[in-house]
């Protein structure tokens, strides 16, 4: 996730930048940039890889700069595409994290006007816009706030004018803090970068407009001035990067919300805008991943079969390798949020040998897998840190419903209905979150446990395996996930007291059956968690914890309630000490087949 930064005081603003953004560093970065006012002039210095020294910037003092840590979403890695980016003229330089969605579009007209373009990013409409607004007459604020008015997405920016003393930043759905000292002033993505300079700071609210000069600040919205609370922040720098969470794995869960509306964001408007001409001709689909992105691929698979009713299979991608037969008019879809995991590359590289189109679902922009797919579809979840993915898990499912609901056979009124409950989801995972006392407290119970087994039926066996993937992975509690009606044939001869069982309940048609397996499980003394729908008051009568799940389309179950997973595995996790974010012999990304 892209990190910026602004100051305007004192100091010399190349150093400030540069700290800052080192600071911001744990947000995961391929570029980074500079951009000082010297005089009446912006000079700009930008480069792929680590953040450099500053001894670079002999040439630079000045005391007004913005600074940049860049995650690639449009545009590959490199010192063009990286920020800060500049209008024709080199007067006008911007610093952006989010996504322009109308850019394509902007991009057009701008070029039509004459305006001349360096990169391939979406950011670059932005100082673009300003200088065209400029040259109609507006000052450099006002060409800003009239920016605004032709942006789409999401955004956090800072610009900077070479004529004026002045830094104007703005924020729309994605994080921008004011950092307040003493005649001096801080804008960021994020508490970390300024809190070395000052611990006072304001949360700015999305539609915020903030115009900083040396002395003084104002904040806009609507056009209005409005004051907003200066707020003093509590917190280590070391506290501050994890944004006052303790592991980064909690912080991750909770952007669920943003990583599904961004994605969301990337795929669909007010329909789907999504060109699904790699599955022409094709006779069946083949899914090939690891861990997680597996068991994405199982719920994938029921989606696209259901929705579209093409055959789909899923294969482990480290086996798929030794698959020979033709797939000609196969498409096979590797989904890795790394896009390193060398299993899949090879899956890839496999199925293309045995004639298949490839499409790859991934988070990473540049990474291995977007040079070897004839398709690259992207999850905007941001960088996730933890090596357990949770948030990628998310977006990579909320991807998979914008290719199921695109090809899919039902009308169009009722593929609008399941997108509009999609569109819910963020404020269904924010309830779930806001239950995290009650899912702890289960979660506790469960740490004192070293088997267990997780079941489900349909849609809800995948959740089932990812449960007990993630719970095995940072608790080391041995779980095992399992189709609810396999457990009869063997697995029954590990349940007791000492065996706790979770099962997800679906309210579909797996419903009663999946009643009556959990009346097994009991019969057989093991104790039972089980996760259902919030309106439905008939499972908790025979188990011993129940989670109400909030109530969504039963075929975004897994978004639900594998949130509500991720949160009983990290606290069982927690209360047994376990290094949460670096499990034990677990890497986040494995390069090796
Ligand atoms: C590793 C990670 C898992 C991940 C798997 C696949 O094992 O620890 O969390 O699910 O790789 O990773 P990928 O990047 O291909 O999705």
């Amino acid at each position: 996730m892209c990190g910026i930064v602004g100051y305007i005081g004192f100091r010399r603003a190349d150093k400030v930048a540069v700290s800052a953004l080192k600071r911001l560093e744990y947000r995961g970065y391929d570029s980074w940039g500079v951009a000082v006012k010297s005089n009446d002039e912006i000079k700009v210095y930008k480069r792929v890889g680590a953040i450099g020294d500053v001894s670079q910037f002999e040439l630079c003092e000045g005391t007004i700069s913005i600074g940049h840590t860049r995650w690639a979403t449009h545009g590959k890695p490199s010192d063009v595409n990286a920020h800060p980016h500049t209008d024709c003229n080199g007067k006008i330089a911007v610093v952006h994290n989010g996504i322009i969605s109308n850019f394509q579009k902007l991009r057009e007209s701008l070029e039509r006007e004459g305006h001349v373009f360096k990169s391939e990013t979406d950011t670059e409409v932005i100082p673009h816009l300003i200088e065209k607004f400029i040259d109609s007459g507006l000052n450099f604020e006002n060409a800003v706030k009239e920016t605004l008015k032709h942006l789409k997405g999401s955004y956090a920016f800072v610009a900077l004018s070479s004529t004026e003393d002045k830094l104007v930043a703005c924020r729309y759905k994605s994080p921008l803090i004011l950092g307040i000292g003493d005649n001096e002033y801080f804008v960021a993505s994020d508490v970390p970068a300024i809190l070395e300079y000052t611990n006072r700071v304001v949360y700015l609210h999305d539609g915020d407009t903030v115009v900083l000069t040396r002395d003084s600040y104002e904040i806009y919205k609507d056009g209005k001035k409005v004051n907003r609370e200066v707020e003093i922040v509590p917190w280590s720098v070391e506290q501050a990067e994890k944004g006052g969470f303790e592991h980064f794995m909690l912080k991750e869960i909770h952007e669920t919300p943003k990583v599904i509306e961004d994605t969301l964001l990337e795929y669909v408007s007010d329909e789907i805008e999504l060109d699904v001409g790699f599955t022409a001709g094709i006779s069946d689909v083949i899914f090939v991943a690891c861990g997680t992105s597996y068991h994405a691929s199982l719920i994938g698979k029921y989606l696209i079969e259901k929705l579209a009713e093409i055959p789909v299979r899923v294969e482990y991608a480290s086996e798929f390798n030794y698959h020979n037969a033709p797939l000609s008019r196969s498409l096979v879809i590797g989904i890795t949020q790394s896009g390193e995991t060398a299993d899949t590359l090879e899956a890839l590289r496999k199925a293309q040998k045995l004639g298949a189109r490839t499409l790859a679902i991934t988070n990473v922009l540049g990474s291995s897998v977007t040079r070897i797919a004839d398709v690259i579809l992207y999850t905007r979840a941001g960088p996730e840190i933890c090596v357990a993915a949770t948030k990628t898990f998310i977006a990579q499912l909320t991807v998979l419903y914008v290719i199921a609901l695109r090809l899919s056979l039902l009308s169009r009124s009722e593929v609008n209905e399941i997108l509009a409950d999609l569109k819910l989801l963020p404020e269904k995972v924010r309830a779930i979150l806001d239950m995290e006392d009650y899912i702890r407290k289960i979660a506790e119970e469960l740490a004192n446990y070293e088997n267990m087994m997780y079941i489900g039926r349909g849609l809800g066996y995948p959740i089932a395996l990812e449960g007990a993937l993630k719970m095995k992975e940072i608790s080391y509690i041995h779980a095992e996930g399992y189709p609810a009606g396999e457990l009869k044939h063997g697995p029954f001869a590990l349940l007791g007291k000492q065996t706790p069982v979770v099962a997800c309940v679906l309210r579909d048609e797996t419903y009663d059956t999946m009643l009556g397996n959990i009346k097994e499980v009991k019969a057989r003394n093991s104790p039972v968690v089980a996760l259902t729908d919030k309106n439905d008051s008939e499972a908790e009568k025979f188990v011993d914890y129940v989670i109400k799940v909030p109530s969504t389309n039963v075929l975004l179950t897994p978004v639900t309630y594998s949130v509500v997973l991720q949160l009983l595995a990290y606290y069982a996790a927690r209360l047994r000490g376990c290094e949460i974010d670096r499990p034990r012999h677990l890497a986040k990304s494995v390069t090796v087949e």
